[in-house]
Formats: structure tokens, C-alpha cells, sequence
């Protein structure tokens, strides 16, 4: 007999039929809905009178880093390529990330924006000077602060800056901002002295653009618990404190400053850089605490394992140890909690994506580069359905990266491009953006994971946590929400199947509506190798879903195996 759990909460397969039967036994077509329940391998409840809050727009974010071939090739190919461009920007890269309706770009990294000086990036590119970069790579510069406005404006998205604490003084920091966001022109000077214009804002207007870039989003430096300065969390709320302190504002809206968070699940690191920066009254301006969490496509060793050879056991393996997600953002936002409470601070997923070893990169010089399979399309649902579960709790989140670089929407090497199965699923759950969450349960036969016997390697480039074994992949996995419009009578339904011999066969029972109309789209392929190439970049396409016809407000609807599916919901 099979095993059941429901999401959260485990359950028998006795008290899976028996919910169903008592559910039933209240409606008038009895006897055609029991027919259905026991038709059913699982069960979907939505439960519309259980907000969790709004999805923020900003969870389906994306991040480029000074990496291997991310900026160089991926996003700039410079003015005078034969390669379509806008202004040197790769065009597809701006159409791709227009497609997924990106929100925000975190830019220029990682462990790159700690030793990075933003002033090289600023003034004539003949001037720039070329330095060594983070990852041991000579960068000429040609790509900088105005260029990645650029490629903003370009997208419509909001820009992301990380700031460099490692290596730059804290009035480096706050001249950025001012740099940045000063209005060009008189500024008054809130004194008895006259307006006068901003130096640094009259320094960017003579780099080309005059009007300010309004970046509210900071990062206050990177992994200071690793690359960003090996720092213990008391120090690093040192360093935060200082730098936020005091920064220029020009807006009635708070800027938002993102602290270094744990690497991985390493709650201690969470509990202690809350107890040192609310021991001390001032804590102005924290916004975000982000969270890096990546799935090493090895169980055992950090950014190991093949990403297109793989078997069954380390599929399992993969999306179980991806799922752990779900524990990151809840043990984390408890860790938050002060003596005074939950803060408002929100979690900012600033990096997460499955990673890797050697074998599919573009090349040598696109380091960590590496392919994308049906794989990385189910634990990007997974991923983006623990957010979504969690609207409360995240408030943004970027992929990593988004081309050329580990969990990538594209892949581009000179004229070649390709989207990747992710960027589906990416545009699959656009439906979810600024609706409310509500709560459902998902019922479904558990997968053993049965590599799960050694601990978790979990955290970024400085990887040094683990996490412990985890032993059970949800048989079926996904989030609901209502959207603002339609008077609460639209349902997105997005859904996991990760058993990859297994269609599931679920009811979908939404407490206190009945489901008039339902359509869909599913990602599924027979085999979850299956990835798109430069010469097949459109093996792995999403397709129609073919939907049941809802029966006693009900409907059941069969989730293929090894899938992700997006339904809508229309409610009587
Ligand atoms: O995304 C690649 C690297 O992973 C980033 O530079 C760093 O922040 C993380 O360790």
C-alpha cells in the first residue's frame, strides 16, 4: 500500500479516503463524487478563507554576477557586435527577461561586488581600467554602473545594487547612493544656506544620464560569513550599523537595506547578527535579511554532481535536498524573532538555484555555466511554490544566475542562445504575481528518498554548513492564490508531480466554491534529461494542459509524471 502525505502534515492513506468520504457525504451529487474520490491517487484543498498574504512581484527575480561568461557574452556584447544588441545590451537577453516580467536584477554580485569599485565602471570607457576581478578574471570595465541602468530601463525591471563592505570605507557606500539618487540641478540644502547642485549628481549627468537612477534596493555587502570577510555575525552587524547609519535620502520612500543572512540553514548565524543589531537602538533602514540557499547536484560534496547525467536515486535526491528550501525561510524567520517580537524585516532569497560540478559549461571561460534539464524546471516550481507559500515571509528573491551562470533562464555563447526549461516555468507562474496566497493542502503518495543517508551540503562560494539528512520528497507539491482582480472567483493553481512513473490523479476541491472552468499548461517530458541546446533550443516547451471537466464543483485533474502544471480556476 502506498504511503500518503499531506504537505506539512503527514497523513495515512485510512484518513485520506475518510476525509474525502465525509466531504462528500454533504453534497448532492453523492454518489458521482464518491466515484471521483476513489478514481483520485491524490487530493488538492484550497482553502480561499486562509490568506497568507500577497505574492510579492519581486520573488521572481534575477541576479547577474562579473562571473565567467554572465556579463562579458551573456548580457553586454558591446555596441559594435554583429550580435543583436540595444546599445551593446544582447537583445534576447532583454527580451527573455521581459518575457518573465522580471521585476528586479541584482547586480554586480556576489562575491564579485566585495572587492569591486563602482567608481571604474563610471566615466569614458576608453578611461576605465581593467582590474582582477573576484573570480580571478581581468575585467576592462566596459560594463558598469550606467550600463546596468541601462539594461533595467532596457527590461522595465528595478535594480538591485550590492554594495562592497569588504573593501570600500562606508562613505564610499553613501556616496554611491548619492551618486545614484541625488536629483541633478539645485538641491535645497535644508539649511540657511542657498540650493546648490549635487557634485556626484552632476558627475553622472555628465556620464550620460542626468535623471537619477532612484535605486531603493541595497545589499550591504555579500556572504560577509565568507567571501565577503570571513566576519562573525556580531561584527558584521558592526559593520551594517555603521555603514546604514546615516545615507543620503532624496525620497519620501525609505531606501531598503538587505543585511548579509546565513549561508544555507546556519540558524546561528541569523539568531546572533538579530540579538547584536537589536541590542542597539539603532537599526534604521533594516529592510531584508537575505538568504542564500543552493542545491549541490551532489548529496554529499558542495557545487558537485552532473547536470545532465544523473539517475533516478539522485533525482529524488536533488528535489528532496531543493525542497529544503521550505525549512530555510521558516527556520530563519523564526530565528528573526527578537524579545520584541517578529521584526518587520522581510527574507530576501538573493541567490538560490541547483549548482552543479564540471562537464556543461560553454566552455572554459564561462565558469559555472552548466546545462539545464526538465530536473531544474521541477525544482524551480518547487522552489517558487515555497515562496509562494510563504508571501508573509519573502519578499524578494533572485535566481542564480540569470544567463550563463549555474540555475540560468539562458545560455548564450556569441550569436548562440537558448532559453532554458526554468525560463518556462518562470513565465508559468507569472498568474501568481501580486495575488493573494491562500492556503492549500496537497495529499499525495511520499517519496523515499533513499540516498538520504548522509547530511545535506548547503550555503554558497564559502560553503561551510550542512544540514541534516532529509529522508521525504512530497509526493505532490504547489501553492494557490486568488488574484486581486476578478471578484476573488480566480484561482491559480501551480502544481509539482515529481514521481517520474507516476501520473497522479487528484482531486481538486476548492472549502466553500465550486470550480466552474478550468484550463492549463504542463511542462512534462517523457524523459527528465530532456533540455534545450543551441541546436534544439525548443526541445522543452510548455504545453496545453488537458483539463478535466469539473463535476460537483469539483475537478479531476491528472498531473503527469515528472511535471509542472499551471491551472486556472475559474469559481462559480
Ligand atoms: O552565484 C555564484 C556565487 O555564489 C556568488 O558570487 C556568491 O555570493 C555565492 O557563493
Amino acid at each position: 500500500m502506498s504511503e500518503f502525505i499531506k504537505t506539512g502534515n503527514a497523513t495515512s492513506r485510512r484518513s485520506f479516503l475518510k476525509t474525502s468520504t465525509l466531504a462528500a457525504s454533504a453534497l448532492p451529487l453523492r454518489g458521482r463524487l464518491l466515484a471521483q474520490a476513489a478514481q483520485a491517487d491524490a487530493r488538492i484543498d484550497v482553502l480561499p478563507a486562509e490568506p497568507i498574504g500577497t505574492i510579492s512581484p519581486e520573488i521572481y527575480g534575477h541576479f547577474i554576477e562579473h562571473l565567467g561568461g554572465v556579463i562579458y557574452d551573456g548580457v553586454w556584447v558591446g555596441e559594435g557586435s554583429a550580435i543583436p544588441n540595444e546599445g551593446g545590451i544582447r537583445k534576447a537577453f532583454i527580451e527573455t527577461m521581459r518575457a518573465v516580467q522580471a521585476p528586479l536584477l541584482r547586480w554586480p554580485g556576489g562575491c564579485f561586488a566585495d572587492s569591486y569599485d563602482w567608481h571604474d565602471g563610471i566615466g569614458p570607457a576608453a578611461k576605465r581600467p581593467a582590474r582582477t576581478g573576484f573570480w580571478g578574471q581581468q575585467d576592462s570595465n566596459r560594463y558598469g554602473l550606467h550600463e546596468f541602468l541601462r539594461t533595467c530601463r532596457a527590461i522595465g525591471c528595478k535594480p538591485y545594487l550590492a554594495a562592497d563592505l569588504r573593501s570600500l570605507p562606508a562613505r564610499d557606500f553613501y556616496q554611491e547612493i548619492e551618486y545614484c539618487n541625488a536629483p541633478a540641478g539645485d538641491v535645497p540644502s535644508n539649511s540657511a544656506a542657498k540650493a546648490e547642485p549635487n557634485a556626484l549628481a552632476a558627475e553622472r549627468a555628465a556620464n550620460g544620464d542626468a535623471a537619477p537612477f532612484d535605486v531603493d534596493l541595497w545589499g550591504v555587502g555579500n556572504e560577509s560569513w565568507g567571501c565577503g570577510g570571513n566576519m562573525s555575525p556580531e561584527e558584521y552587524a558592526t559593520e551594517f550599523r555603521r555603514y546604514t547609519a546615516w545615507t543620503p535620502s532624496y525620497s519620501k520612500t525609505p531606501l531598503r537595506f538587505v543585511a548579509v543572512g546565513p549561508n544555507g540553514d546556519d540558524v546561528d548565524w541569523t539568531t546572533r547578527l538579530f540579538k547584536a543589531l537589536y541590542a542597539n537602538p539603532e537599526r534604521r533602514h533594516l529592510w531584508g535579511l537575505s538568504v542564500h540557499y543552493y542545491t549541490s547536484g551532489s548529496a554529499t560534496k558542495f557545487a558537485q554532481g552532473d547536470a545532465l547525467k544523473f539517475d533516478n536515486d539522485e533525482y529524488y535526491d536533488l528535489l528532496t535536498r531543493g525542497s529544503i528550501m521550505e525549512r530555510v525561510v521558516t527556520d530563519h524567520w523564526r530565528a528573526m524573532r527578537t524579545e520584541e517580537g517578529q521584526p518587520r524585516v522581510k527574507l530576501v532569497v538573493d541567490e538560490w538555484g541547483a549548482w552543479y560540478g564540471k562537464g556543461t559549461e560553454l566552455g572554459p571561460e564561462y565558469n559555472l555555466s552548466q546545462q539545464s534539464t526538465m530536473r531544474d524546471a521541477l525544482l524551480t516550481g518547487i522552489t517558487l511554490d515555497i515562496f509562494q507559500r510563504h508571501a508573509d515571509k519573502v519578499a524578494v528573491a533572485n535566481v542564480a544566475q540569470s544567463i550563463n551562470c549555474i540555475h540560468s533562464l539562458m545560455l548564450a555563447k556569441g550569436d548562440k542562445f537558448t532559453v532554458t526549461p526554468t525560463f518556462h516555468v518562470f513565465q508559468m507562474y507569472l498568474p501568481h504575481r501580486g495575488a493573494q496566497a491562500v492556503r492549500a493542502e496537497f495529499t499525495a503518495p511520499v517519496i523515499r528518498n533513499g540516498m538520504a543517508n548522509a547530511s545535506t551540503p548547503a550555503g554558497g562560494n564559502s560553503y561551510r554548513g550542512s544540514l541534516d539528512a532529509s529522508r521525504a520528497l512530497a509526493g505532490l507539491s504547489g501553492s494557490a492564490s486568488v488574484a486581486t482582480a476578478g471578484n476573488g472567483k480566480q484561482i491559480t493553481l501551480t502544481v509539482v508531480n515529481p514521481h517520474l512513473d507516476q501520473a497522479l490523479t487528484t482531486e481538486v476541491v476548492i472549502h466553500g466554491a465550486a470550480i466552474a472552468s478550468a484550463t492549463g499548461t504542463v511542462m512534462s517530458e517523457t524523459d527528465v534529461h530532456a533540455h534545450n541546446d543551441f541546436d534544439h533550443p525548443n526541445a522543452v516547451h510548455p504545453r496545453p494542459a488537458t483539463t478535466g471537466q469539473p463535476a460537483g464543483g469539483r475537478l479531476l485533474h491528472t498531473f503527469p509524471a515528472a511535471s509542472v502544471t499551471t491551472l486556472q480556476l475559474t469559481l462559480a
